[in-house]
């Protein structure tokens, strides 16, 4: 495991090395004097960031030049993206675990706060109602320790708003269309790209922690998500990720660091309900649908997505009545 100081070193020797068009040769004494270091630490850190597989060129006299960065979440790349947020305090970072959320989870229950849990793979990734959420390489799955400051009654809303955040931020940095398919699937052409589940601890009517677990189909290849799923007795309805609707890989760092940006932002904005739910309802789709209730298909309603009400329930009008759809229990289909 790596020390916070260290961390903190590769993040400074990395913010000197640039990559792309403004790669340059740094001088090793150079870095040395910024950091404060021995040319020896130096050269460790510069072996240290190949280990992790970094592509760094070394021309004797002149200097150390990055030519390539891994596509991996490390710490130090989202610290040194993200700059300053107050929601996240600390990164907790895994090649492949069982699921962020049940680490996060167990941080939470004992007092930790402001902690973000990301990890390339997941084993046993855990989506809503008990299913299975496929978490192969290439995937952006992390869990973040909160302390929301709003009444129990309000956790729709939440919910809500996350989804909005992961809306807004794949809208904004790919322009694209994506919309909230109740209560908090983020869909593109009616193909889920990224879902939500938020775990909470509830006492005397407020929330004392959530911890709100989101996974992004990223650079994930589709084949491999249907592959998997097939494995499984899981109901399935039609995946997609941001590589496959783009043609070419994102930058996964940045999208990261953008949504908890976002997440900040709208989480800050809470308490401005009429505001939060103005943007809810402008990327919610809405249309005719198939409200499903459990697991089994066989007590269902049709009908028509109206709106979302001011408790974050959808609307759903069905033979001239209207409905307010609440559990998260129950299931939405869209119907094309
Ligand atoms: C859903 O749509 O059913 C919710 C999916 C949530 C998946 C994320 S990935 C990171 C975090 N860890 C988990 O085990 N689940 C959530």
């Amino acid at each position: 495991m790596i020390t916070e100081s260290k961390r903190s070193r590769l993040r400074d020797l990395l913010s000197m090395l640039k990559v792309g068009e403004e790669a340059k040769y740094v001088s090793g004494e150079h870095i040395s004097r910024a950091l404060d270091i021995s040319r020896e630490a130096v050269w460790k850190y510069i072996s240290m960031l190949r280990g992790y597989g970094y592509r760094i060129d070394a021309k004797p006299r002149v200097g150390y030049m990055l030519v390539q960065r891994p596509d991996k979440l490390y710490p130090w790349e989202i610290m040194l993206e993200l700059g300053k947020c107050d929601m996240v305090k600390e990164i907790i970072y895994y090649e492949q675990v069982e699921s962020t959320q049940d680490v996060a989870l167990r941080l939470a229950e004992q007092d930790r706060d402001s902690i973000l849990v990301v990890a390339e793979r997941q084993s046993r990734g855990r989506g809503r109602t008990s299913r299975l959420w496929i978490s192969p390489d290439g995937g952006i799955w992390f869990s973040l320790i909160i302390k929301p400051r709003v009444n129990v009654r309000d956790v729709t809303l939440l919910s809500l708003a996350t989804a909005l955040a992961v809306c807004n931020t794949i809208n904004s940095r790919f322009n694209f269309a994506a919309r909230i398919k109740w209560p908090n699937d983020v869909i593109i052409n009616y193909k889920k790209v990224a879902g939500i589940l938020i775990d909470m601890s509830i006492e005397h009517d407020a929330i004392n922690y959530a911890v709100v677990g989101i996974g992004v189909n990223a650079n994930v290849s589709i084949d491999s998500i249907e592959r998997m799923i097939s494995n499984t007795d899981k109901h399935y309805y039609g995946s997609t990720s941001l590589m496959h609707e783009l043609g070419k890989a994102v930058d996964r760092v940045r999208l990261l660091a953008s949504l908890l940006r976002e997440l900040e932002h709208i989480y800050s904005r809470l308490a401005y309900r009429d505001e939060i739910l103005a943007a809810i309802r402008s990327v919610m789709m809405l249309g005719p649908v198939r409200v499903i209730e459990g697991e089994g298909n066989d007590a269902f309603i049709d009908g028509v997505a109206i709106g979302v009400d001011d408790d974050g329930s959808l609307l759903v009008k069905s033979y001239g009545m209207i409905k307010k759809v609440t559990s998260g229990y129950v299931h939405v289909r869209y119907v094309r």
